[in-house]
């Protein structure tokens, strides 16, 4: 079967990699892909959000499946473009990727149908949030209600910061349209997981569990980014949290997104929090996780296609998840500066030992193919991730391999997966 996989980074790299696993992938086509997805598929020069160029190559080439990747695609209706023109696509519709694409709406859908979370108030007006604000508690969560590359969420810790962030969300419009309106949440502390699940619109299998590391520097200090490792599995999901969330969270969503009218077909991506109260939801994807994609597809069994294809044709209660009984962790190598400003065009070293180390992954996230060889193209460059029999052998193997790969600018956190060192084992 010809498969189309939309988006050009770790993510889809992750995920052009488990179809070139599938036996009935003939062709992988990418659109825009990057280097290292070229080296499994054939890229296209169409970005992401070119939905006209999309749907008219996926025509032309008579593909059979397209995935789409990203976020904005997702928010922005391009399942429903292409479904209108007959093709076959996994990837939720424009009315349910909003899951994803409003805060508010998600926090609306949680308080309807008491799936836990953060207690919270809407605000369409800056000075409705500010009078608000003035009773609230320290620290208060303010987030722009629409997408914002995870960089819309600010946490402040006092009235002032508060008043700053209501002027930088819905005044200045740091995050454009996504500041419109404004969220703004109850503070909780607890640790983090994340947890992927494949949907079908009625039916939810859940994938193992993952942790990413969103800050730049070493001992989560520094900016948010899109993420600069991940470990899976989470040693702190533990089958307590999983017996909770099965019951309050999962199917929960899911029945709550078939009741509004939205049934949701594809990836949810659960962000969850851990806190003293039990699990709550910090956020819902539409999508895979990146880098989460990239330690739990190499750990999946089955044949992506053959899931993909039960979400599709709704009949994924008759589809078992397996994951290996082993560990992943992948470390980010970003350009030095990320996420704020970095030089690339840099010629990356070194990829080839990747090439038959079993057991060892190194995917582009930005990446470019040149004359001269692959060079840098983005602030997150390239994804290192290795398996192991235990996290701390994975974390050990992940360490090594990135450094196998070198580029002027390299910079990583030394400490993702430091977490486990807690872990008795
Ligand atoms: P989100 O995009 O909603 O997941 O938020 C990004 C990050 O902000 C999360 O991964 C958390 O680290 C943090 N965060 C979001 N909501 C809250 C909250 N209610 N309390 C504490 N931290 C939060
Ligand atoms: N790694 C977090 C995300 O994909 O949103």
């Amino acid at each position: 079967m010809k498969v189309l996989i939309v988006g050009g980074g770790g993510r889809e790299h992750a995920i052009a990699a488990s179809v070139a696993g599938s036996k009935r992938a003939d062709k992988i086509y990418c659109a825009p892909g990057n280097a290292g997805i070229g080296q499994i598929a054939e890229c296209v020069p169409i970005g992401a959000m070119e939905f006209d160029k999309i749907v008219a190559f996926a025509k032309e080439k008579e593909i059979d499946l397209t995935i789409v990747g990203p976020d904005d695609p997702l928010v922005g209706g391009l399942t429903d473009e292409l479904e209108a023109a007959g093709l076959r696509v996994f990837g939720p519709r424009k009315n349910a990727a909003i899951l994803e694409g409003s805060k508010a709406f998600s926090k609306d859908l949680m308080k309807k149908y008491h799936i836990p979370t953060a207690a919270y108030e809407t605000f369409d007006e800056p000075q409705e949030a500010l009078a608000y604000l003035k009773t609230a508690k320290m620290p208060v969560v303010l987030k722009a209600d629409g997408l914002a590359l995870g960089k819309g969420v600010l946490i402040c810790n006092t009235l002032e910061e508060a008043a700053a962030g209501v002027k930088t969300i819905m005044e200045d419009k740091k995050f454009g349209a996504a500041g419109n309106r404004m969220v703004v949440e109850e503070f909780m502390t607890g640790r983090e997981v994340s947890v992927l699940s494949f949907v079908d619109g009625r039916t939810i299998r859940i994938m193992s569990s993952a942790q990413d590391h969103k800050r730049a520097l070493d001992g989560n200090q520094g900016l948010n980014t899109g993420g600069m490792g991940t470990f899976s599995p989470s040693p702190f999901y533990t089958k307590e949290v999983d017996a909770f969330c099965q019951e309050h969270i999962y199917q929960a969503t899911v029945d709550a997104m078939a009741a509004e009218g939205r049934p949701f077909q594809g990836i949810i991506f659960f962000g969850l929090m851990l806190t003293e109260n039990g699990p709550r939801v910090l956020e819902y994807n539409a999508r895979f996780g990146d880098p989460e994609a990239q330690v739990v597809l190499p750990r999946m069994k089955n044949d992506i296609l053959d899931v993909i294809d039960a979400c599709i044709d709704g009949t994924l209660d008759k589809v078992e998840l397996q994951f290996e009984d082993n560990a992943a962790v992948c470390v980010i190598l970003a350009s030095e500066g990320y996420p704020l400003s970095y030089e690339k065009g840099f010629s990356v070293r070194g990829l080839e030992r990747f090439e038959k180390a079993d057991g060892y992954y190194c995917f582009h996230a930005g990446t470019k193919r040149t004359e001269e060889g692959i060079v840098t193209n983005g602030g997150r460059v390239l994804g290192v991730t290795a398996l192991g029999t235990t996290l701390q052998e994975a974390r050990a193997n992940a360490y090594a391999a990135a450094g196998w790969v070198d580029f002027d600018n390299k910079y990583m956190r030394k400490d993702i997966g430091k977490a486990i060192e807690e872990i008795e084992v």
